[in-house]
């Protein structure tokens, strides 16, 4: 079965619409909610932080972020425009939160603009995943952090904040 998300400006607006209700019902979940704390409060947010999600959807993470210690600003792109169009509505009131639309594989930032970036659950549904990392590695700052979140293996719920909290990787150069 193709995955709708690996080609996602072709999905109809029904499908897109179950797709964003499925991912903020899946973002609810405090198994979900867990991992997400769990790997956040591994990294140090320098002050005033800058921080950018890839595939980030309706921007269930993004907001979140949005209100993370010494977090100043996020940036949530996504190929998808009805995806990010939900993403404005329901962060209507986050403070420091904006989207923009566009491909992990070519990000239109500046190099080393970044303290963090995070792709949670993106890196499985796109062809040439190494292209997203790449380009998080070059829009980061020497120091940041990546956190390409991810959680297909088949392990207990309980122990996903377990796993996840490995997951991260720090620019050093
Ligand atoms: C499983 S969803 C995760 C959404 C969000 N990160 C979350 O956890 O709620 C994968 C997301 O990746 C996005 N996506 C697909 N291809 C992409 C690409 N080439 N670059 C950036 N994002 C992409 C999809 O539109 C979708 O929003």
């Amino acid at each position: 079965m193709p995955d709708v998300f690996a080609n996602i400006t072709a999905a109809s607006p029904e499908a897109i619409d179950t797709i964003a209700r499925v991912l903020e019902l899946r973002a609810a979940l405090p198994q979900q909610q867990q991992m997400l704390r769990a790997y956040l409060q591994d990294i140090e947010f320098p002050p005033a932080s800058r921080v950018l999600e890839v595939g980030c959807g309706t921007g269930a993470v993004a907001r979140v972020l949005a209100t993370w210690p010494n977090v100043a600003e996020v940036v949530g792109v996504d190929p998808s425009p009805l995806l990010l169009e939900r993403g404005r509505s329901l962060a209507s009131g986050v403070p420091h939160l904006t989207f923009e639309t566009g491909d992990g594989r070519a990000l239109g930032f500046k190099d080393e603009t970044f303290d963090v970036v995070v792709l949670h659950t993106l890196l499985t549904h796109v062809p040439e995943a190494e292209a997203v990392l790449a380009q998080a590695h070059r829009v980061l700052r020497p120091g940041g952090h990546y956190l390409p979140g991810n959680c297909r293996r088949r392990i207990a719920p309980a122990r996903w904040a377990r796993e996840v909290r490995t997951c991260f990787f720090a620019r050093r150069s």
